[in-house]
């Protein structure tokens, strides 16, 4: 059975995954009108990789015997300045959530539960992926500037991204 202080941490962490899902759809409803496709295939691999991450929280809840209780979901922000200020929202918040499964870990190191935090292990290692990936885009538009070719060129890179269904945990 997991520990009530536990499971109370891993239910707001499915929060804040489900609440990336929501932002990365907000910042796909963006590139769909700004008509940058390879952009809005990145958003729609990034929102079903953050779906991936809140479900593989609740499977493990209800595997621990604990209870889900999923609690309102933040509005996220609905436009950007440019592709780079998103991008850069992108960063902030991956850095954010990375900071959010290391206090979870905490808890679950605070408890003793050597079982959720090599269940978590799998977290960090995605999350250290995920700033990667995100900064590599992000250093790209930056360098992009404000040239509309090689800003249509990384969208046609963008465009290759495939979501693979992640085996957590
Ligand atoms: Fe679920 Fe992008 O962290």
């Amino acid at each position: 059975m997991i520990n009530e202080k536990l499971e109370k941490a891993f239910n707001d962490q499915i929060n804040k995954e489900l609440y990336s899902e929501y932002l990365y759809l907000s910042m796909q409803a963006y590139f769909e009108r700004l008509n940058l496709k390879g952009f809005v295939n990145w958003f729609t691999v990034q929102v079903q990789e953050e779906h991936a991450h809140a479900m593989g929280m609740f499977n493990y809840v209800h595997e621990r015997g604990g209870r889900v209780e999923l609690e309102t979901i933040d509005k996220p922000e609905t436009n950007w300045e440019s592709p780079l200020a998103c991008f850069e929202q992108v960063l902030e918040h991956e850095e954010y959530v990375t900071s959010r499964i290391n206090a979870l870990m905490d808890v679950a190191d605070e408890v003793k539960d050597r079982a959720a935090l090599s269940f978590l292990d799998w977290y960090l290692k995605e999350q250290v992926e995920e700033e990667s990936n995100v900064g590599g885009v992000l250093a790209t538009l930056k360098l992009i500037g404000n040239d509309a070719n090689a800003l249509l060129l990384l969208d046609k890179e963008l465009a290759t991204r495939t979501f693979v269904a992640p085996v957590i945990g």
